[in-house]
Formats: C-alpha cells, sequence, structure tokens
C-alpha cells in the first residue's frame, strides 16, 4: 500500500536527521510519498507566516507528518511554531517511549517507560501578559476535557501495549484546583481500566524516584510543562536527547517528531545523532500499520548500536550522520 506523508525538515540539524532517516525507511522497501512542507522562519519568508495553513492543510490530509526538530527563538515577538502547530491539529497526546539502546553507557540500561505528555494546554501554552509594568501574570489553563482524554489515552495505550500501570505526575498539593481537577480526572478514568494498576506522585518526588529508582514506573502521564521538563530528565537517563523519539497524537493527525530541538550548536556539520527522529519514525511506521517494515528498522538500528562501530560523536564514537544511516541500511540488507 503507498502511503502520503508530510515530511518537514526544520531548522538546525533537522534537515540532516530527516535526510538520514527518510533515507532509512526508504531501504525498507516501504511505499511512501513524501509531501515536503515548511514552518517556522523558512515559512515567514516564503508565505509571511510561521505556521502556514498549506502545512497543516497537508497534515490534516495526510493525517502522519515526520518532522524535524523547529527553532524558537527566545525573547520577544516568537510563538512558538511547535506548540502551535500541536494546537492547530489538536495533537493532544505526545508519547515518549524511554528507553535505553544496546550498547551506550548509561545509568540505567534496562530502563522502559513511556512519558504520557498532554500537549494543549497547561502551564505551557505561553499565554503570558504584563499586568503593570514589572507584573507579568503566565496562566495554567486546565480543563476537565483535555485531562479526561490524556487520561484515557494513558490507560488505553497502557492497555494496548500491555503495560501495567499508569502514573499520574503532578503539584496537587499546591496547585490544587488545577493539578487537583487533572488528578480527579485520572482517577475517574482510572476506574474504567481496573486491569491497569493507577497510582501518582507528586512531581518533585518524582524527579527524585526517577533518578534513584526509576524501575518502579510504567508510563507516566502529566500535564504539558512538567512533561517537557521530565523527557529531558528522562532523556538523560538512557544517555541523551539524541536518543529519545516522540509521537503527538490527535483525532486529526499525527506528528512524529525527536524531543530534542534543533541543536545550532552542531548543525550543518553532518555529525548530529538521527537515532531519536529514527525511533520516532519506527512509532511512525507502526502507526500506519507497516509493522513489519517498522521491525525492520528498529531491528538493525539495535544491531548498529550492539555492533558499536558506527556510533555518533555524542555517544563518544566518530560516525558523521551520513555514516550512521548507511550502516544501519547495510544492517537491513546483511
Ligand atoms: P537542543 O535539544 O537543540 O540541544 C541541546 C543539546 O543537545 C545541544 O548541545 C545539542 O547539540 C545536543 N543535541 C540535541 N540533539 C542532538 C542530536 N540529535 N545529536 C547530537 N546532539 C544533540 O536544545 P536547545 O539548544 O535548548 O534548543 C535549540 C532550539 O530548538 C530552540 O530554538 C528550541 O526552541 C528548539 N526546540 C525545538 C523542539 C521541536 O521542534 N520539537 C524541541 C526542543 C527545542
Amino acid at each position: 500500500m503507498k502511503h502520503k506523508i508530510t515530511l518537514v525538515p526544520g531548522d538546525g540539524i533537522g534537515p540532516e536527521i530527516v535526510a538520514a532517516t527518510v533515507r532509512v525507511i526508504e531501504a525498507t522497501g516501504v511505499d511512501i510519498e513524501w509531501e515536503t512542507q515548511i514552518l517556522g522562519s523558512q515559512a515567514l519568508e516564503k508565505y509571511g507566516v510561521t505556521l502556514p495553513e498549506t502545512t497543516i492543510e497537508s497534515i490534516k490530509t495526510n493525517k502522519v507528518a515526520l518532522k524535524g526538530p523547529q527553532m524558537t527563538p527566545v525573547g520577544k515577538g516568537f510563538t512558538s511554531v511547535n506548540v502551535g502547530l500541536r494546537k492547530a491539529l489538536d495533537l493532544y497526546a505526545n508519547v515518549r517511549p524511554v528507553k535505553a539502546l544496546p550498547n551506550v553507557p548509561c545509568r540505567y540500561p534496562e530502563l522502559d517507560l513511556v512519558i504520557v505528555r498532554e500537549n494543549t494546554e497547561g502551564l505551557y501554552s505561553g499565554l503570558e501578559h504584563v499586568v503593570i509594568p514589572g507584573v507579568v501574570e503566565s496562566l495554567k489553563i486546565v480543563t476537565e476535557k483535555a485531562s479526561t482524554r490524556i487520561a484515557k489515552y494513558a490507560f488505553e495505550y497502557a492497555r494496548n501495549t500491555d503495560r501495567k500501570k499508569v502514573t499520574a505526575v503532578h503539584k496537587a498539593n499546591i496547585m490544587k484546583l488545577s493539578d487537583g481537577l487533572f488528578l480527579e480526572c485520572f482517577y475517574e478514568q482510572a476506574k474504567l481500566f481496573p486491569d491497569i494498576e493507577a497510582d501518582d506522585k507528586i512531581i518533585d518526588n518524582c524527579c527524585m524516584q526517577l533518578v534513584m529508582r526509576p524501575e518502579q514506573f510504567d508510563i507516566l502521564v502529566m500535564e504539558n510543562l512538567y512533561g517537557d521538563i521530565v523527557s529531558d530528565l528522562c532523556a538523560g537517563l538512557i544517555g541523551g536527547l539524541g536518543l529519545a523519539p516522540g509521537a503527538n497524537i490527535g483525532e486529526f493527525g499525527a506528528v512524529f517528531e525527536a524531543v530534542h530541538g534543533s541543536a545550532p550548536d552542531i548543525a550543518g556539520q553532518g555529525i548530529a545523532n538521527p537515532t531519536a527522529l529514527m525511533l520516532s519514525a519506527v512509532q511512525m511506521l507502526n502507526h500506519i500499520g507497516e509493522r513489519e517494515a517498522a521491525k525492520k528498522m528498529h531491528d538493525a538500528l539495535l544491531a548498529v548500536f550492539a555492533d558499536g562501530k558506527s556510533i555518533t560523536r555524542d555517544l563518544g564514537g566518530t560516525a558523521k550522520t551520513n555514516e550512521f544511516a548507511r550502516a544501519i541500511e547495510e544492517k537491513m540488507n546483511s
């Protein structure tokens, strides 16, 4: 079956890791027609807006996108393209598997958990305004609708992937109304999934527990900003940002992208690690029903790590981005 998928190369290392990933996907033999679209500063130059309708429409029509990281400058006048895209497509669930790879030095080689991050509201929405000069208000929005749907998604994901426990992460001891509502919705949903264990942890304790005893966790579900921060913490536990994949799932489409950003410090040098985006692509292939191709790609990637000969610089190796991709292709053909 032929699939049509939107491809967004992104900024910084984006085009390099996207090219390497597309090359490996195509080597699986899966039939994909790519529709390349742009966002951010590239779109600003061409269309006069950072989030063009053509890109949103392309993803809505194709229902699936593979996306490179998109830069958001810090400071005034720029709203995040990533946040805007997730809102425009209502990509409410951000699913980030955290699993160590063979041979990668890390604190927890056995770690295997999944973060499910609410993607549309919370304190991450960037709803800020100046009340009076010198005083800024930043709004945290929590709704029953979004909290219920993300909790339901986490429990359904647990059931579909044969996982046993979902932990809600929150700060309801201080933010009694907002995080309190999130937690209430979580336990309401938990009643509908008696086969899945449900518990909760306050975010600060959860961070400590993740560093000390991460094996107690299976699936973690949390609001947007907590998910943003805890994802990077977990990436650190398995060896770094170059290894952490992600999927943004909604009713009208799904966008697959790495957890990391555009890494401007190493852009254009051909040394970025494409693993996180490749693992996101494995998630994507499973999502579109190409399970065999997903397994082929995943197995070849794991074999390259097990070999340890073609590892990128961030993990202590010397392989360039395209050498790493070539090694995976060779494994698939061997
Ligand atoms: P970053 O994730 O781009 O980089 C942090 C550090 O990790 C850097 O030292 C970088 O070289 C390294 N790194 C990241 N990915 C790597 C890879 N694949 N291989 C090797 N090393 C890698 O985070 P930073 O610097 O905070 O953000 C840069 C830009 O990316 C910002 O404009 C930010 O807004 C944007 N960003 C975009 C995201 C997205 O499109 N989903 C997600 C996170 C950040």
